[in-house]
C-alpha cells in the first residue's frame, strides 16, 4: 500500500474561526493543510493570500501546501515560503516561464509543483520533471469548492503514475475537487497518493469521522 496522505482544504472551513479549524482537523487526522488562493484573475473568485498563511502556521506543525490559482505567479512566491508555506504549486498556464517559477520555489526551500486543470494536457511536465516535487491534478474546474469529481480525470491520474514511476523520482501525485468517502478508492486505485478534500471534510461536524472514513477506504484500495 502507498503512503496515502489526506489534505484538507481550508476553502470550506470557517474563516472566522481558522486557527482553530486548522488545529482541529489535524488533531482529526489531517496530513496536510491545503491552502486554495484565488485572485479574482486567473479564477472567478477572491480567497487568502500570504497574511493568512502567516497567521495559521504557528496553529499546526504539518506541512502547508499552497495551491497558486493567481496569474502572474512568480512575485508572490517569496512572500509565500516567508509566511511557512512548505509547499508551493502553480498552473503552468499562469506562468511565462515555467522552469523559473519551480525553481523560484526551490530556492525558497520549499516544494514546488504543476497542477493540471482538467483540461490541460500533462506535457507541461515533458522538460521539468526533475524539478518536480509534487504534481497536482485538478478534479474540478477551479474556482470553487464543493464541486463534483469529474471521471475522465481517473485516467489523467494514471498517466501521471506512469510518467512519475517512469522518472524513477519521489514525486507526490495530488488529485484536488469533489473527493468524498464514496471515490476515494478509485482514485488512490488509479494512481494518487494525496487527496484534497475540502466539502467532504469542512461541511460535516465530524472531522475525524470522515478522515477515518476515507482511511478505511484508501486501505481497502
Ligand atoms: C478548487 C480548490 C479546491 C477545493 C476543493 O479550486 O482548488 O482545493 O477547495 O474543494 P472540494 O473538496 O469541496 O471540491
Ligand atoms: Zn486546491
Amino acid at each position: 500500500m502507498r503512503n496515502y496522505r489526506i489534505a484538507p482544504s481550508i476553502l470550506s472551513a470557517d474563516f472566522a474561526r481558522l486557527g482553530e479549524e486548522v488545529r482541529n482537523v489535524v488533531a482529526a487526522g489531517a496530513d496536510i493543510i491545503h491552502f486554495d488562493v484565488m485572485d479574482n484573475h486567473y479564477v472567478p473568485n477572491l480567497t487568502i493570500g500570504p497574511l493568512v498563511c502567516e497567521a495559521i502556521r504557528p496553529h499546526v506543525q504539518v506541512p502547508i501546501d499552497v495551491h497558486l490559482m493567481v496569474k502572474p505567479v512568480d512575485r508572490i512566491i517569496p512572500d509565500f515560503a516567508k509566511a511557512g508555506a512548505n509547499i508551493i504549486t502553480f498552473h503552468p498556464e499562469a506562468s511565462e516561464h515555467i522552469d523559473r517559477s519551480l525553481q523560484l520555489i526551490r530556492d525558497h526551500g520549499c516544494k514546488a509543483g504543476l497542477v493540471f486543470n482538467p483540461a490541460t494536457p500533462l506535457h507541461y511536465l515533458d522538460h521539468v520533471m526533475d524539478k518536480l516535487d509534487i504534481i497536482l491534478l485538478m478534479s474540478v474546474n477551479p474556482g470553487f469548492g464543493g464541486q463534483s469529481f469529474i471521471p475522465e480525470t481517473l485516467k489523467k491520474v494514471a498517466e501521471a503514475r506512469r510518467r512519475i514511476d517512469a522518472s524513477g523520482r519521489d514525486i507526490m501525485l495530488e488529485v484536488d475537487g469533489g473527493i468524498k468517502v464514496d471515490n476515494i478508492a478509485q482514485v488512490a486505485a488509479a494512481g494518487a497518493d494525496t487527496f484534497v478534500a475540502g466539502s467532504a471534510i469542512f461541511g460535516k461536524p465530524d472531522y475525524k469521522a470522515v478522515i477515518d472514513a476515507m482511511r478505511t477506504q484508501l486501505a481497502g484500495a
